[in-house]
């Protein structure tokens, strides 16, 4: 067993090459936001079972979390034109994200103020010169304005004024449509934080959807989300990634009470592979973005890298496609995952090799159930070749990732193997019998982070 830290909790560090060594040895001058570390630690006691089993648990969050949280609703391209909408569900709430007439983005409630029948169908997506309830047909504008209704003799006490659609607050970053029903929630760029200064928003509007799988879940939310929160789990649940994947020496950072960060070095073997591997032998197992592209043998050259290989082969790759100048960028935004979570439920990846982002939410009012949005976004081409908005694949909870068309065999395996996680664990603390199940000081940080800001909602 590798020795216990006598020092400070949380110190311990995994043997070998961290993140900050082989940033050291990047071939670009490495950004600040990269280089500076930013780890706390949060406290060692278990975590209550019960905030994934207990439905009495789930309903506080129902009633105390869910409504007060920014969160993405769509992309900004799904609704390009005005009367666009999208519906955005997340447990049993609902909202519409529509372009109005004047080209602005607003945001509704998905209940008619009649008698609050729901007025588009959960996940539905569509276009419509006005929102009409398909009840008895009360009518508003797209900018949430009650434009009419029949009868309107019989409703004296009905008023425009009192009766325009529920606003939903509704930011953007980023290209992402953020969402609030909270009218006093902070500004999104404040619960963003530290992230847009870290990443420009422009790094990921100049992305488009390539892929977007839509999971079920037999699992509670949180569940979820935490399985992609760590690489602890990396050398038993994906033994195949550990020839190139520096799973123990991942980097985890904890900013405020919304974002954290992983930073999971790419061509940089596990500390528990013991054979010394040549950058060779590293180049010739890394298996990142999409492996179609390699289409011959790619050599490691007297005192290169297998890092330094992938990133310029994915520079000529990038450009070759007409995407951006990726030149002056850095290895490690190229190979490496660098993952931003914004509490309560989604992830960003910067990293150009694999720019994925996942978001988790419950799937109506069961504990015991969620959504998993795998997003897999690809960089615009420059030169005007077209792109197109990849529309969502729903995949059942016994469904395997490798079903979906266009999706990578190898690397939808790798989620099956995550999401098979996620549901022996929602089981598994069924039956644990103990109250709680216990979390590392340092590579399950982001984890406890989460926890202690739900707490702060729930408690608040
Ligand atoms: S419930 Fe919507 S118009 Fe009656
Ligand atoms: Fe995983």
């Amino acid at each position: 067993m590798a020795s216990q830290s006598v020092e400070r909790p949380g110190a311990a560090r995994c043997p070998g090459l961290s993140v900050q060594d082989l940033l050291r040895a990047d071939s670009r001058p490495v950004p600040d936001y990269l280089t500076r570390e930013s780890y706390e630690f949060l406290g060692d006691e278990d975590i209550p079972t019960e905030r994934y089993t207990s439905p009495d648990f789930f309903r506080r969050e129902i009633d105390r979390l869910w409504p007060r949280v920014w969160q993405w609703a769509c992309r900004e391209e799904h609704i390009p034109e005005p009367g666009d909408y999208v519906v955005y569900d997340f447990g049993p709430y609902s909202v519409i994200v529509v372009r109005a007439e004047d080209g602005a983005i607003r945001a509704h409630r998905n209940a008619c103020m009649h008698r609050g029948t729901q007025l588009k169908p959960s996940f539905s997506e569509g276009s419509a010169g006005q929102i009409r309830c398909p009840y008895h047909g009360w009518t508003w504008h797209l900018d949430g304005s009650l434009k009419s209704l029949p009868c309107a003799w019989d409703f004296p006490h009905v008023s425009p004024e009192r009766y325009a659609l529920g606003a939903v607050r509704v930011e953007t970053w980023g290209g992402f449509v953020f969402v609030n029903l909270d009218p006093d929630a902070p500004p999104l760029a404040e619960y963003l934080a530290p992230l847009p200064g870290h990443v420009p928003g422009a790094v990921f509007e100049d992305r488009y959807i390539a892929a977007h799988v839509q999971k079920e879940l037999n699992c509670n939310w949180k569940i979820a989300s935490e399985a992609f929160l760590e690489a602890y789990h990396v050398m038993e649940t994906h033994p195949q990634l550990m020839r190139t994947n520096g799973d123990a020496n991942t980097q985890y950072d904890v900013y405020g009470d919304n974002v954290n960060r992983l930073i999971n070095v790419a061509g940089s073997p596990s500390a528990f592979i013991e054979e010394p591997m040549t950058e060779q032998a590293i180049l010739d197992s890394f298996l990142i973005g999409d492996r179609g592209d390699v289409t011959e043998k790619l050599m490691v050259g007297e005192g290169e890298t297998a890092r330094r290989i992938m990133a310029q082969f994915f520079r000529d790759t990038v450009a070759a496609r007409g995407g951006p100048d990726l030149s002056a960028t850095t290895d490690s935004e190229i190979v490496d995952s660098i993952a931003y979570f914004v509490f309560p439920n989604q992830q960003f990846f910067s990293g150009i090799s694999f720019p994925i982002v996942y978001r988790f939410r419950p799937d109506g009012m069961h504990h015991d159930r969620s959504i998993f949005d795998l997003v897999i976004l690809k960089p615009r081409p420059k030169d005007g070749t077209p792109w197109e908005t990849a529309q969502p694949v729903r995949l059942a909870s016994a469904q395997s990732f490798t079903t979906v068309p266009g999706m990578d065999p190898y690397i939808g395996n790798v989620y099956d193997q995550d999401t098979g996680n996620m549901e022996a664990a929602q089981r598994g603390c069924m039956t644990l019998g103990r109250p709680g199940v216990t979390l590392a000081n340092y590579q399950e940080v982001r984890i406890r982070h989460m926890h202690r800001t739900l707490m702060k909602y729930l408690e608040d």
